[in-house]
């Protein structure tokens, strides 16, 4: 029995922690950050049967391509493709046109490219999506989620590049714009969940890396926050890598992440 599951009076699992524990499942992606696809296919061949979503990062890309998120899909579903795409609107644009034939869940693109490429991207993922075959995974747009100020920056950093605005300024700054300019969400630290919750509102969808367990490393992570922490500040969706798979044991770590959205969850 897993972590997610609890025993009534009369030893049953209950039911409802057990749909608590699949709809927390879906809000976390793993993010497959593997040399090898191999490596990926096996992870995911673990996690994907307990219902476990996956994000497919630069890494993977470059080294498996279009061919390798095929067959990590028919073992995942549609993965997010967090490939940050960040250059000129028309470049960007049909880049988005490319992988939107893929069928992923979603893509990630800079915010800082501005918002005429975002809108490039937005109108190239509902063209491709349309012109999909009705019923096929393809036929929903991707959803377009707009990075905002990277994870593994800090204000010193932010300021060195030489942006004056304070970090989580920059930040909403960011989500609005690509909020106006049709993005369906951001990608954000938990830390700034909340105002961006506030700058957005609701319909806004907020992915939040840089989440680590209580006792994780943070490797390069700058602004990190546990899983609860993140949950309660507003994010829809987390992201989760190295907690997961570089864990002795992944299924663990992964069944207790998704316990902790869960009873986050619950709270809120
Ligand atoms: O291993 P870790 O949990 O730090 O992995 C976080 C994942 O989220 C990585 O794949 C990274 O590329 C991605 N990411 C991030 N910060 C962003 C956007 C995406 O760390 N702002």
């Amino acid at each position: 029995m897993g972590v997610g599951t609890t025993v009534d009076g009369t030893g049953r699992v209950s039911a409802a922690s057990a749909d608590a524990f699949r709809a927390a499942a879906a809000r976390v992606f793993v993010a497959l950050d593997f040399p090898d696809q191999g490596e990926a296919l096996r992870l995911a061949s673990v996690l994907a049967p307990l219902g476990a979503r996956f994000k497919l990062g630069l890494e993977l890309f470059c080294r498996a391509g279009p061919e390798g998120v095929g067959a990590l899909q028919r073992l995942t579903g549609p993965l997010l493709l967090d490939l940050k795409l960040h250059d000129i609107p028309r470049t960007v644009g049909r880049a988005v046109r490319a992988l939107a034939g893929l069928g992923p869940w979603g893509v990630t693109l800079h915010a800082a490219g501005g918002p005429v490429m975002l809108r490039e991207a937005v109108d190239a993922a509902s063209v491709a999506a349309s012109r999909q075959p009705a019923g096929s995974d393809g036929a929903v747009r991707p959803r377009c989620l707009a990075v905002t100020v990277l994870t593994s920056l800090d204000a010193a950093t932010l300021h060195a590049l030489g942006v004056r605005t304070p970090l989580h300024d920059q930040v909403t700054t960011l989500a609005r714009m690509a909020r106006a300019a049709g993005c369906d969400g951001v990608v954000a630290s938990p830390e700034e969940a909340a105002q961006v919750r506030d700058a957005t509102g609701p319909a806004c969808l907020i992915v939040t890396p840089g989440v680590r367990p209580s006792g994780a490393a943070r490797g390069d992570q700058a602004r990190v926050a546990a899983p609860a922490a993140a949950v309660a500040a507003g994010a829809d969706y987390l992201v989760v890598g190295r907690p997961v798979t570089e864990a002795p044991d992944p299924e663990a770590a992964w069944r207790a992440v998704v316990a902790e959205v869960a009873g986050a969850a619950a709270r809120s």
